[in-house]
């Protein structure tokens, strides 16, 4: 459930009509709605509720806009970052930083140290050598760092393959049937502090049982490794729960999910950590654009909207679909194409779709745009850096300002040597 809905013929955010915000604002933009982010976090919490002491970390990457992550972080959220740069974000937003969770693949030195150094509070291992290297800096510093060691179940989440990561051909985590030996040595080294184990094996899962069998071979892990006199006090479980992106499609709800993880868990005896991204900010934001331009097609007219591939990359990158709607909708419809303005046929956002009817001016949305949306947004064809806006009841405010294509070229020069 969001708080965008039509009233008197208009869609508004929570209070706020979007029309008002495209006039103050301009489009394309971003609008995110915090009566969503927050009744989304308290739903995923209360999905887990019943399973003791656990640990919430959003995955920023979904949406790492400051101000999403401070309405989080008043949520009790911590922060699941991949990156210096997330990193410093969540602190930035007032994440504590023992909330804070270090994952991703590629991980440089300088990247642990800053983690080390803000005293984070656990780093999600990706392989041997990262550990080794984690455990002498940490060494170097005196410290031991909290960590634990993602495993590859090799388990197919039935996603996009691009969102796939739990498949032994993936590049993410070790083989579970290697963890046993790689686990004991990385326990061995005096700068970490390992306490478990982390799994990840996808995105946008609409089906919970790949998640399950993965879990269930994470309980044979632990199981293994106790026996070998390894003390397993944290798992991570990743994260990956799906949204509806089409009107009347149903997945499986955080509740649905949390009788999942209660049954997979039973008798574990740890403290289970989450990195929940889409299934928190998803639906909680939606892509605001204009209507350029309704052009002739061989089939179907073209809707040209002011929005493109560089300001919502899903749909280009993952055939994704997401529901476009009418801000101020006639009850009339139309059989379109929606396209932006970018110079690639990638740039298309539905092909033969169904849609309220739309004219030059007309105001619309991509619904779903909150997680992967602005955040993956780029300037190709020197196109401005989308903005960003939070409604709060009645009240908005722009939480990203559009970088202007002139601000970029700013950044840019051209050496005098070159005449
Ligand atoms: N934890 C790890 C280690 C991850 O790699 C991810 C997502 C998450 C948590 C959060 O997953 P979520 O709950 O959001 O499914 N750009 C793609 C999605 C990429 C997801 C990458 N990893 C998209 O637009 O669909």
């Amino acid at each position: 459930m969001d708080h965008f809905s039509y009233r008197d013929g208009r869609m508004f955010a929570e209070d706020v009509a979007l029309d008002t915000i495209a006039a103050e604002v301009g489009t394309p933009v971003y609008v995110y709605s915090r009566a969503t982010l927050e009744r989304h976090a308290r739903v995923f919490r209360e999905g887990l509720s019943g399973l003791g002491k656990i640990h919430l970390a959003y995955a920023i990457k979904a949406n790492p806009n400051l101000a999403v992550l401070r309405v989080l972080a008043n949520m009790g959220y911590g922060a699941d970052v991949v990156s210096g740069g997330e990193l410093a974000r969540a602190l930035a937003a007032g994440m504590p930083a023992h909330d804070i969770v270090f994952s991703g693949v590629g991980k440089t030195r300088e990247e642990l140290a800053f983690g080390l150094d803000s005293g984070i509070g656990q780093f999600n291992l990706e392989h041997e050598p990262e550990g080794v290297a984690l455990a002498e800096i940490a060494h170097q510093r005196g410290l031991r760092a909290p960590a634990v060691l993602r495993v590859n179940p090799d388990v197919d989440a039935g996603t996009h393959a691009k969102i796939s990561t739990g498949k032994a051909d993936n590049k993410f985590g070790v083989a579970i049937a290697d963890a046993p030996a790689i686990y004991a040595r990385l326990a061995a080294l005096p700068g970490l502090a390992l306490r478990g184990v982390a799994i990840h094996i996808g995105s946008q899962l609409g089906d919970l049982r790949p998640l399950e069998t993965a879990y269930a071979s994470v309980g044979r892990l632990i199981a293994e490794l106790r026996a070998a006199g390894h003390e397993i006090s944290h798992v991570d479980l990743g994260g990956g729960l799906g949204v509806p992106y089409r009107e009347g499609e149903s997945l499986p709800s955080p509740a649905d999910y949390g009788a999942m993880v209660t049954r997979a868990t039973k008798g574990w005896d740890v403290e289970l950590m989450f990195e929940p991204g889409r299934v928190i900010a998803g639906n909680a934001g939606v892509l605001l654009t204009k209507v350029l331009w309704v052009k002739p097609g061989v089939r179907h007219p073209y809707v040209i909207v002011d929005a493109a591939m560089n300001d919502l990359a899903r749909p280009a990158l993952y055939d994704a679909w997401h529901d476009f709607a009418a801000v101020a909708p006639s009850g009339e419809r139309m059989i379109a194409n929606i396209a932006g303005p970018v110079c690639e046929s990638g740039d298309t956002f539905a092909m033969a779709r169904d849609i309220d009817a739309v004219g030059e001016g007309d105001l619309a949305v991509f619904r779903t745009a909150g997680a992967y949306g602005a955040t993956m947004a780029s300037t190709y064809n020197s196109r401005a850096l989308v903005p960003e806006v939070l409604v709060d009841g009645d009240r908005y405010a722009v939480v990203a300002d559009r970088i202007a294509a002139q601000t970029i070229m700013g950044a840019e020069r051209v050496p005098d040597w070159l005449t």
